[in-house]
């Protein structure tokens, strides 16, 4: 495994395109997007799929989201781009939103786990753009970590968690949103929200209209019924630290730290809000939900690196604007 510092205002286009070269002959690159890391192939080729799926330990129910330069790009993996696929690849892409629609023929099973459809997106960050369209073809990613660990914001996250599985990692230092972008199934009557993201429910009907939310992504939409169908893989405990996660009240958050210390463990905590003093092991993160989705997963990792069998994180306010990292801290939480 290489790791290539790359300059993510000015990617090298000699190391972009060694590293679409790489995904043209088969083989894994790891390279930034704007929401986390991802761990790319050629989403076309059955065998470098395969290679995602061995290398995360993914099980092979949970199918993978393809990335493409742009919406003329998506229609060639989509095989039925309606109004609402218009209308929010033009509100928000390139950017932290994904697409469930229709799959085409071309795209193999493998990808999207034997569904008829397939989950697409427009990263926005100047590497991934970079990447795709040096490579000419569309990149199936998942984030690039072992399967239910927390993803990835930077390259040393990806190294750490997958090791020489991966033929190439693109540094293009951390990640500016954070958590992983917003899934929405558009294939239907009845547009879906599969996974929260800092792309929020409302921003969503604003510009389509109302949205169900499926149960599994524990979400709250402010739209029409909550539908059944949840995505595939979002069942599972996800984006969980070694250690335990404990939710608690702002109100209880400290006692619950001391309580654990004095049972003789290690503790974290993650609080919201400026640094009281400064402490290795209490993270305070922004007030705001974009800034602290942007630095959650770099505490949980720091706090997991640090030893801690514990971390208490203060709970987070319930407003649209949350429900994604609210959802993070839930399944991070659950074991
Ligand atoms: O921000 C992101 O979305 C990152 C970056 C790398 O783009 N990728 C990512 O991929 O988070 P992954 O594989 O960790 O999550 C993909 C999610 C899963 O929850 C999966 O179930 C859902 O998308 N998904 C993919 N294809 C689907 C489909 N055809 N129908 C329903 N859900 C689908
Ligand atoms: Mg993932």
């Amino acid at each position: 495994m290489r790791i290539a510092r790359i300059d993510p205002a000015h990617p090298d286009p000699d190391e972009i395109a060694g590293a679409a070269a790489l995904l043209r002959s088969g083989r894994l690159v790891a390279f930034p997007t704007e929401t986390v890391y991802g761990l790319g192939a050629n989403a076309l080729d059955a065998s470098a799929i395969d290679r995602i799926y061995a290398a995360k330990g993914r099980p092979a129910y949970n199918p993978l989201i393809v990335h493409v330069a742009d919406a003329a790009a998506a229609m060639l993996v989509v095989r039925e781009w309606n109004d609402r696929a218009e209308r929010l690849a033009a509100a928000f892409w390139p950017g932290p939103l994904t697409l469930v629609l229709p799959k085409r023929a071309e795209v193999p099973d493998i990808a999207t786990a034997g569904l008829p459809s397939v989950a697409v997106r427009v990263p926005s960050h100047p590497v991934a753009h970079a990447l795709i369209a040096a490579a000419r073809m569309p990149i199936a990613a998942p984030s690039a970590n072992k399967s239910t660990e927390i993803s990835p914001t930077t390259a040393a996250h990806v190294a750490k968690s997958l090791g020489d599985t991966v033929d190439l990692i693109l540094d293009g230092g951390p990640t500016s949103v954070g958590i992983e972008s917003t899934v929405i199934d558009i294939s239907g009557p009845t547009a879906t929200l599969l996974r929260p993201g800092t792309i929020s429910v409302p921003e969503i009907e604003a510009v389509i209209g109302p949205v169900a939310v499926a149960r599994a992504s524990g979400a709250l939409g402010t739209g029409a019924s909550t539908a059944a169908r949840p995505s595939p893989g979002m069942l599972d405990k996800h984006y969980a630290p070694r250690a335990r996660l404990v939710l608690a009240d702002a109100s209880e958050a400290a006692a619950r730290v001391e309580r654990e210390r004095a049972d003789g463990r290690q503790v974290g905590a993650i609080m919201i809000g400026a640094p009281v003093e400064p402490s290795p092991t209490v993270v305070r993160l922004p007030a705001d939900a974009l800034g602290y989705a942007q630095r959650l997963y770099e505490a949980l990792h720091r706090l997991d690196d640090a030893g801690c069998e514990v971390i208490v994180v203060e709970r987070v306010p319930s407003s649209p604007e949350w429900v994604g990292v609210a959802d993070r801290l839930r399944r991070a939480s659950t074991r």
